[in-house]
């Protein structure tokens, strides 16, 4: 691999779509902006929602670490760079797929429910469900996984010492980076929260309370010594000793249940990922307790019958079956899905041929499926956060693996001294039969909170393989939308063979059965195409999903990179 790192600018190389037809993307703001969301023909490549943290890949990669140092090295640095959207007081997944092996290997260091957790936690004394409680302070916490997950991972597969791979996040947190749009843009969202602590106050705003310009660097001085700890002393420096008693001390002052018992017990789960085909590739993703891989396949298995591609993508006739086709699945979401080690989830029935041509048929309709008359709650809020992120290497092994704290800044709570912001994983339990998350997900009597439980996620990282080799690995943040977002992007890559960048920032539908809406984001259909839609019974809103595709994809035996043109990702590459 050679040293120099090469960005390959295609800014005004504008490659036409694979499809005759004409396609609305997302334009990135100026032309230099796609420099750093598209990168090319590369024997390594990362895209990631970072700067730091695709470098910090890269440069292990660069040091003669493999794919799992470079994988451990991004988490740790992603979660300095974005810490509104995750860090080491959160959780996630990963899928690997090794080459050598010929095997995609997923791992679930998803945050547990604590151990004095109770069914009713949430509820006021006459069973009404308290969003609010879920969501910020200290009931809103779960038991984070990302460091124990890491940790294991890295002794299995890793090649580097451990203290080197946090090296580059350990600098970022210490010397710092400029404030960019969306970090700014969580700091005014979650202001009021975060002003009531004192640490949070420091670290991210003014003296005087404000959220900083644009531009200005942002230090985190002591999550740098939390991450010099975890270095030296490995995932025991997190679960137990000073840092566990800070997590634990602060959770309690918040009224949350957290417990040393909990940070000690946690423990990393290894799953079979699932699988299917689709047009002649192998499709890997997220198992339970991710919903995501599950309905991804679902929604792409149920439209393979129709002929998307001669009607063209973003037609009526397309937009209409892939939203009738996310209905289907979020309905199953909300009835069958749930943490696997406490209800068992049909997912071979979920899968099935017979069962999903049943599906791809009912789809058919000329008409919406609808809501089946139910009229859901509108959101409290919504907010775009969770990460993802991709690595390939030069021997054809693939990462891609999506982690988060959940909301924006999660819980709002810090653990004191340590710079730990915790998750508010909570959340997405669901609060009784039928209640909403901060998603408008749906819940069912398989996601209601337990002591030990995982709740309930959508987070899909994906890997694609054809024929044995390395095609394609994607995966994005947004809560529910992760599903239609990841869903859309392989429609568009392999349905409607558009080449990745235009793939990537196609514009994207979100259907998820409940409410009962159309989500299309900017830039809109065209009006004809929304007018017909109506027509067939779609409630259109138009509003932004979120989502932030980070993929890469095979093209002529090298890598290409995309970020997502909606956000600030950075797709890098070596030859
Ligand atoms: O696991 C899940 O599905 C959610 N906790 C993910 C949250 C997320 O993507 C936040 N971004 N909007």
């Amino acid at each position: 691999m050679r040293s120099m790192i090469q960005i390959i600018s295609l800014g005004l190389l504008i490659s036409p779509v694979a499809c005759t037809h004409k396609v609305n993307i997302v334009s990135p703001e100026g032309n230099h902006k796609r420099i750093t969301h598209e990168a090319r023909s590369k024997k390594v490549m990362v895209a990631s929602q970072g700067g730091g943290t695709t470098r910090a890949a890269l440069s292990v990669l660069e040091n003669g670490g493999n794919i799992i140092d470079a994988f451990v090295a991004a988490s740790f640095a992603i979660s300095v760079e974005r810490p509104h959207s995750t860090g080491i007081g959160g959780g996630g997944f990963l899928l690997y797929f090794s080459q050598k092996e010929n095997k995609v290997y997923a791992f679930d260091f998803r945050e547990v429910a604590p151990l004095m957790a109770t069914k009713t936690m949430f509820l006021t004394k006459s069973g009404a469900p308290q969003p609010l409680l879920s969501q910020e302070g200290g009931l809103a916490v779960a038991t984070p996984g990302l460091v124990r997950g890491l940790f294991e991972i890295h002794q299995r597969f890793g090649k580097l010492p451990w203290k080197e791979t946090l090296g580059p996040a350990i600098k970022l947190a210490r010397e710092g980076f400029p404030l960019y749009p969306e970090l700014h843009e969580a700091l005014e969202d979650r202001k009021n929260l975060l002003l009531l602590d004192e640490e949070a106050k420091k670290t991210f705003y003014t003296p005087a309370g404000e959220a900083p310009y644009l531009g200005t660097m942002i230090y985190q001085e002591n999550l740098a010594k939390t991450l010099e700890v975890i270095a030296q002393e490995g995932a025991d420096g997190f679960y137990e000793g000073k840092i566990a008693r800070s997590v634990v001390e602060t959770v309690r002052k918040k009224n949350g249940l957290l417990s040393l018992k909990d940070l000690k017990t946690y423990k990393m789960v290894e799953r079979t990922p699932v699988e299917g085909s689709y047009k002649g590739l192998k499709i890997f993703s997220m198992p339970p307790p991710s919903s995501g891989g599950i309905h991804v396949i679902q929604i792409l298995k149920m439209l393979s019958p129709y002929e998307l591609k001669k009607w063209g993508p973003q037609t009526t006739q397309s937009v209409h079956l892939t939203a009738n086709a996310m209905q289907r699945a979020f309905l199953d979401r909300a009835l069958y899905l749930g943490d696997p080690d406490f209800h068992p989830v049909p997912q071979k029935e979920l899968l099935s041929e017979t069962y999903l041509s049943k599906l791809s048929k009912a789809i058919n309709h000329p008409k919406a499926l609808g809501a089946l008359d139910v009229k859901a709650e509108e959101l409290p809020y919504e907010s775009s956060d969770t990460t993802h992120f991709t690595i390939a290497d030069e021997e054809g092994n693939l990462v891609s693996s999506t982690q988060t704290i959940n909301g924006w800044f999660g819980s709002g709570v810090i653990a004191q001294g340590t710079g730990v912001i915790l998750n508010n994983e909570m959340d997405d339990f669901a609060q009784k039969k039928g209640a909403q998350n901060l998603f408008g997900a749906v819940g069912g009597e398989h996601n209601l909170v337990y002591p030990r439980k995982r709740p309930l996620s959508s987070m899909s990282p994906t890997i694609m393989t054809k024929e044995g080799e390395p095609f394609m690995a994607l995966g994005s943040p947004s809560g529910t939308r992760i599903i239609s977002c990841v869903a859309q992007t392989i429609l568009n890559t392999v349905e409607f063979e558009m080449p990745l960048y235009e793939a990537v920032a196609a514009t994207r539908i979100h259907h998820q059965w409940r409410p009962d809406v159309l989500k299309i984001e900017s830039p809109y259909l065209s009006p004809e195409v929304e007018k017909e839609l109506k027509e067939k019974g779609h409630n259109i809103s138009h509003e932004q999903l979120g989502c932030s595709i980070q993929a890469i994809k095979k093209v002529k035996g090298h890598w290409h990179g995309v970020s997502d043109p909606r956000g600030e990702g950075l797709s890098l590459g070596e030859l």
